[in-house]
């Protein structure tokens, strides 16, 4: 397998609290890869260091090769890097086309110029934005919402559109922070098949953090599980429902369920 990000020896600390300490890990081109742990484990932090919204206190990050750690976010995602949000981060008084659109943005060739000319090839690009942004709303099943605000759809479905706006940017590996948090069970199973299809039919990575196991142990095939900023352990689904460290740590600290 080719080996697409490799998060190597990663650490953070705020101050204080040493939020991760030698963190590594590898995602193959074309897999499901899920980081699982209990709350405050530090899996949020490590998509901040992947996604360049965090610049890692030591350690390095390599995509596809290349040394990317400390990057800043709008360097990353036409490198080939895009997130969703734990706390989902759309535009709320912007319609559900234009923010998918925001993530086909950052791959258009406008200048200033053309823009202000109004050019040809600047009026085809926003055509061609429009179109390809409707039809990845079709892929995941929101088209019929397309005009509405985002602030105005319900919560599964504005995480949904943020998903629709990573696959905008046409970016190979997709990280979705908690992508079924607030979902009811039925919303669930839909966005399994969601993910499912946008790493079959799509062919991008998919690496997510998710605390539903159920959803987690279904989709991935291979999981590190965090603890208190460190790797507990790392395996298939199988190998990872039976480790006693992992057990350990969950029933040690309680689940919550889902919830931001
Ligand atoms: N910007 C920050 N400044 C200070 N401390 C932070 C910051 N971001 C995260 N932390 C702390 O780092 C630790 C790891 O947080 P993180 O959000 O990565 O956990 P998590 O595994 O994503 O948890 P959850 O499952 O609740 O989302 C926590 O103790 C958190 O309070
Ligand atoms: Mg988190």
């Amino acid at each position: 397998m080719e080996e697409l990000l490799k998060v190597e020896n990663i650490c953070v600390s705020f101050g204080g609290l040493q939020a991760l300490s030698n963190v590594s890990l590898s995602v193959d081109k074309g897999e499901i890869y899920a980081l699982i742990g209990p709350n405050g484990a530090g899996k949020t932090t490590l998509f901040n260091v992947i996604s360049g919204f965090l610049a890692p206190t030591s350690g390095k990050v390599f995509y596809n090769g290349r040394e990317v750690q400390g990057l800043p976010p709008h360097k990353l995602t036409p490198i080939g890097i895009s997130r969703t949000f734990q706390n989902i981060r759309l535009l709320p008084n912007v319609t559900v086309l234009d923010n998918v659109r925001l993530g086909h943005h950052i791959r258009l060739k406008q200048n200033m110029a053309d823009a202000l000319f109004n050019s040809r090839r600047f009026r085809e690009e926003e055509e061609k934005s429009i179109e390809d942004a409707r039809e990845i709303l079709r892929f995941v099943g929101m088209e019929k919402y397309e005009n509405e605000f985002a602030r105005n759809l319900p919560y599964g479905h504005q995480r949904k559109v943020e998903i629709a706006r990573t696959i905008a940017t046409n970016a190979e590996l997709l990280l979705f922070d908690e992508p079924c948090a607030g979902m009811n069970s039925a919303e669930k199973v839909g966005l399994s098949e969601l993910i499912l299809e946008i790493n079959k039919e799509l062919k991008r990575t998919v690496f997510l953090i998710e605390h539903d196991m159920r959803f987690v142990m279904k989709l991935s095939e291979e999981i590190t599980v965090l603890n208190q900023g460190q790797c507990i352990a790392y395996g298939t689904p199988e190998e990872i429902q039976e480790d006693p460290d992992v057990i350990e740590a969950y029933l040690g600290v309680g689940r919550k369920g889902g919830q931001e």
